[in-house]
């Protein structure tokens, strides 16, 4: 009897398909992917995609981008209802009213927002790439950044300048405390600790590292270190204990898990390949504007890729 694996294979070719996960999604949605990655990787990989239907495996934001980068292929959601709550947090009425307050100021927006506010925006970020992209705007007296205060608070101390703040956060990182990295760090005391940069900025200042999740990845494959205490989402443990078996990883917290990522399933995965459900669609105007805003960011980061 076919395995939901051998379906999943066999409609993958039928269909012309690739699978992308990010770090987040289950262990076994993971183990299914052709390409796991962080957001920016994720970008990056939708714009050089040969398929002709993408199945996302992350939260709407990010399938968002990938549709919004491929308008001529299918991009699909195994699930709909898959949303980032941080991306909710600001609506394109919200940003453009925030726009009149500063006339002219650039917007630096996170890719973890919906595809009409990147549409009102100048250029979009990761947390791997956010402080080279405010960077490059130069001296610019005002700049806005949405919608994580967090990653924000993350810039302006690498920068050291102000940003115009939007008040959003993640609901997953804003769990962690500042005392449950000193806790752990007793528990641990040979480890480091690294923290993803929507974490706030007292939990920040007890890492040893605030890293985005594919730095993450980078350090763990030439580090000395032989454990970790892990400050983001539980799936990145998988994909940690892949690129680096010898090393011991330790979710900071239990409470580290973004129910959104773990929406998806094989079986869910399967249908979206059989149906072509749930297809992604933004409207022409908006993806057009959101593109723009995309490839500054993709322009920016490959100009210079280890700055
Ligand atoms: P990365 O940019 O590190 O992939 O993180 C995305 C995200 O949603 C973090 O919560
Ligand atoms: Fe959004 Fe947080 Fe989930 Fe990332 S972990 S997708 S920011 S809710």
């Amino acid at each position: 009897m076919a395995t939901i694996h051998d379906t999943i294979k066999e409609l993958k070719k039928q269909r012309n398909a690739v699978i992308l996960s990010h770090t987040y999604q289950p262990a076994e949605v993971q183990d299914v992917a052709d390409f796991v990655g962080d957001s920016y990787g994720l970008s990056k990989t939708a714009a050089g995609v040969d398929a002709d239907m993408i199945v996302f495996c992350g939260v709407r934001f990010m399938a968002e981008t990938a549709a919004v980068l491929n308008p001529d292929r299918k991009v699909v959601m195994p699930d709909k209802k898959a949303g980032c709550p941080m991306a909710d947090m600001l609506t394109a009425d919200q940003l453009r009213e925030l726009k009149k307050d500063h006339p002219g100021a650039p917007v630096v927006c996170y890719v973890n927002s919906s595809a009409e506010v990147k549409a009102e925006s100048t250029v979009c970020c990761t947390s791997s790439n956010a402080v080279k992209i405010v960077a490059s705007l130069g001296d610019a007296e005002d700049i806005i950044f949405v919608p994580d205060r967090y990653l924000g608070r993350f810039v302006e101390r690498n920068l050291h300048r102000e940003l115009i703040l939007w008040d959003g956060y993640c609901p997953t990182h804003a769990l962690i405390s500042a005392d449950s990295v000193k806790r752990m760090r007793e528990q641990h005391p040979d480890a480091e600790v690294m923290v993803h940069p929507e974490c706030t900025p007292e939990v920040q200042d007890q890492a040893d590292h605030v890293l985005s999740t594919g730095q993450m990845c980078d350090l763990v494959k030439t580090t000395a270190c032989r454990t970790f205490i892990v400050g983001t989402e539980k799936g990145i443990i998988h994909t940690l204990r892949k690129l680096a078996p010898h090393i011991e990883f330790v979710l900071l917290s239990p409470s580290l898990i973004c129910p959104n990522m773990k929406r998806t399933t094989l079986a869910k995965i399967a249908r979206a390949l059989e149906t072509g459900e749930t297809q992604v669609n933004i409207p022409p105007p908006i993806a057009d504007k959101a593109r723009t805003a995309i490839n500054a960011m993709l322009e920016i980061t490959e100009a210079s890729p280890n700055a």
